[in-house]
């Protein structure tokens, strides 16, 4: 989960390495540091902080250089300090290193360098790397030689690229469950662990797979593999995004543009691929399914079990991630569905692997192209929602329920459990859904924006909803929790009067997920939650589409939508309860784009 930019040119990179890891903060942003080539000598700045704050501070761009690496960290291995701030260097300071990932066995490679009287600097397990480069790079006398030894010893998970005085022209970088790409621009090629890391510079692409390293020149790349030392002719990947769409284009915060971005993002997610749908559709028809996702994507997940249930006539059961393996139910006639953001995100890629283990057919919805889960399944749905740069997703996960309505519908029509007719309606509505929104996000953000503000004091929310609304509620909760640090808990309406409703009382706030009316049982039952509050003097904010209801009156604050169906009223929903949960943050004066403790891609266990 921190970012990895490296570049080497024929003209002064250190710009582009800036930008680099600028443009990766939003996978970490605790500490960053860079190690910059002069003639032969390494010039290494390093601090704990945001990039603009450290390179600013140190001044770092007066470095001029045509070779360098960097790396915006988010601490695993270590506390904040800038002694575990990458690059890590060799005791010789001949070697430079920076790595994501988690090198396992760091413990028994400390010591055993420690036995031969290497000291070390940092608590990291990155650290071990320069200092066995250093160590077999005295015994091979050959620098790529002692790389492939060194990766030979690691076990774990990585993504690490070196530079060394030995080689003043060459980056070398190795890929082990950790992503990796190269950018081949025409006078600079760039290493990255993402896309973001180049994209400003060049669209062409090589991404590099498990056990695979690189030496790379201003001029050239050789890609090897380090078991078998054979090497592999890369394809060039063209990225499809483009830089403009990373930055925030006017938006105070990404979270907001994102937010913002909704519109367009449903019709990407209904331009998907339609081979790619009926394929998962195809495995999906005669297998157990098992629906896959973690923290958002979990709360997808379970938004799409009551979609499958509710349009097709099917249960499949969603499960964190983090837990697929203690339950470990899939067998050889299952399917897993997983459903990633990023596709890197290491509970869910375990939960996969452990699916293939078992002999599972695996599928995939994955917003980032060349992620490691969209290479790993058997069946994957690119979903096009462009680069998502806050850490807390919204776009990505409207997209992914959008994806996942649309493929119910298709299993629907296939098993003859919806008309074509019906399966029209359906789609109709989906189609209208970026209009709507586009308007609610128009013309209501002005009055959730004052709502947020006049509670954004409040200590404990409830988000209440039931059926479909209970997701809802639940990934509404978490985007209140994870943007403005507030506590709030999502909860199915009906389990409120087996327990919980003794903490009801004037403090207590909740947010209650209302139906559109013409869902009568589900209206009315919500309704009942609602009461139930309101007999305790609880406070009530209503989300609802009843302009004109009788009901009205029992909520203490509402926000009122346009009338849909209910086929896309939850989806409503969720847009206006990203928009509280975002003003509320912004009320509060929190870090929006990059909230405490929080990571873009959780690349660990
Ligand atoms: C919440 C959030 C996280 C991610 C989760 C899975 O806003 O961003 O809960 O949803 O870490 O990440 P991906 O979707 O990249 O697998």
């Amino acid at each position: 989960m921190c970012g990895i930019s490296g570049a080497v040119g024929h003209k002064d990179i250190s710009q582009d390495l800036f930008e680099g890891i600028r443009n990766l903060e939003y996978r970490g942003y605790d500490s960053c540091g860079v190690a910059l080539m002069n003639s032969t000598k390494l010039i290494v700045r390093k601090n704990i902080g945001g990039v603009e704050e450290f390179y600013q501070k140190e001044n770092v761009l007066r470095h001029k250089s045509h070779l360098g690496i960097a790396h915006t960290r988010w601490a695993t291995h270590g506390k904040v300090t800038r002694e575990n701030t990458h690059p890590m260097l060799s005791t010789d300071k001949a070697f430079a290193v920076v790595h994501n990932g988690i090198i396992s066995n760091y413990r028994e490679l400390r010591s055993k360098l420690q036995k031969d009287g290497v000291k070390f600097v940092s608590e990291t397990d990155t650290e071990v790397v320069p200092h066995l480069m250093q160590k077999l790079f005295k015994q091979t006398g050959n620098v790529e030689k002692a790389f492939v030894k060194m990766l030979g010893m690691l076990e774990g998970t990585y993504a690490v690229v070196l530079i060394t005085k030995y080689h003043p022209d060459v980056i070398f970088c190795a890929r082990k469950e950790s992503p990796l790409m190269l950018g081949i621009g025409d006078e600079v090629k760039y290493v990255g662990s993402d896309f973001n890391a180049f994209i400003e510079h060049t669209k062409n692409a090589v991404i590099i797979e498990d056990e695979e390293y690189v030496v790379l020149t201003r001029d050239s790349y050789t890609v090897k593999n380090f078991i078998t030392g054979e090497e592999i002719q890369k394809p060039i990947t063209k990225i499809e995004w483009d830089s403009e769409t990373s930055k925030k284009g006017g938006y105070p915060h990404y979270m907001l543009k994102e937010i913002y971005e909704q519109p367009q993002t449903i019709l990407n997610a209904l331009e998907v691929d339609e081979k790619a749908l009926d394929d998962v559709v195809d495995y999906m028809k005669d297998r157990p399914t098992y629906l896959v996702g973690v923290g958002t994507t979990f709360y997808v997940a379970k938004y799409a079990k009551y979609i499958f249930s509710r349009l097709a006539g099917r249960f499949f059961p969603s499960i964190s991630s983090d837990e697929f393996v203690a339950l470990s139910p899939v067998d050889r006639n299952s399917l897993v569905l997983a459903i990633s953001q990023s596709g890197e995100t290491y509970d869910t890629l375990t939960a996969l692997k452990h699916a293939k283990a078992k002999g599972a057919k695996t599928a995939a919805i994955v917003n980032v192209i060349g992620s490691t889960l969209s290479r790993m399944v058997d069946r994957v749905i690119l979903q096009g929602s462009g680069p998502e740069i806050c850490v807390i997703s919204t776009k990505a996960a409207l997209a992914q329920m959008v994806i996942l309505t649309n493929l119910a519908m298709r299993l629907a029509l296939k098993t003859r459990k919806m008309t074509k007719k019906e399966y029209n309606e359906g789609i109709r509505a989906l189609k209208e859904m970026p209009e709507i929104i586009g308007n609610v996000l128009n013309e209501r953000s002005g009055f959730i924006h004052r709502i947020a503000n006049n509670y954004k004091n409040i200590k404990h929310w409830l988000y209440l909803g039931r059926g479909i609304y209970y997701p809802v509620a639940l990934e509404s909760a978490l985007k209140m929790k994870e943007v403005a640090y507030v506590h709030a808990e999502g909860m199915p309406g009906g389990f409120l009067k087996h327990g919980t409703l003794a903490m009801i009382d004037k403090d207590i706030y909740s947010v209650v997920f209302m139906p559109p009316p013409c869902e009568k049982e589900l209206y009315q039952s919500t309704l009942s939650s609602v009461a139930e509050i309101r007999a305790r003097s609880g406070f009530v904010l209503g989300i609802h589409f009843d302009e004109r209801g009788k009901n009205r009156d029992l909520f203490s604050e509402e926000l009122i939508l346009p009338a849909v169906p209910p086929l896309v009223a939850p989806l409503l929903q969720l847009v206006l309860a990203q928009l509280f949960a975002y003003f509320t943050a912004t009320s509060l004066k929190r870090n929006v784009d990059k909230p405490r403790s929080l990571a873009k891609s959780v690349t660990v266990g």
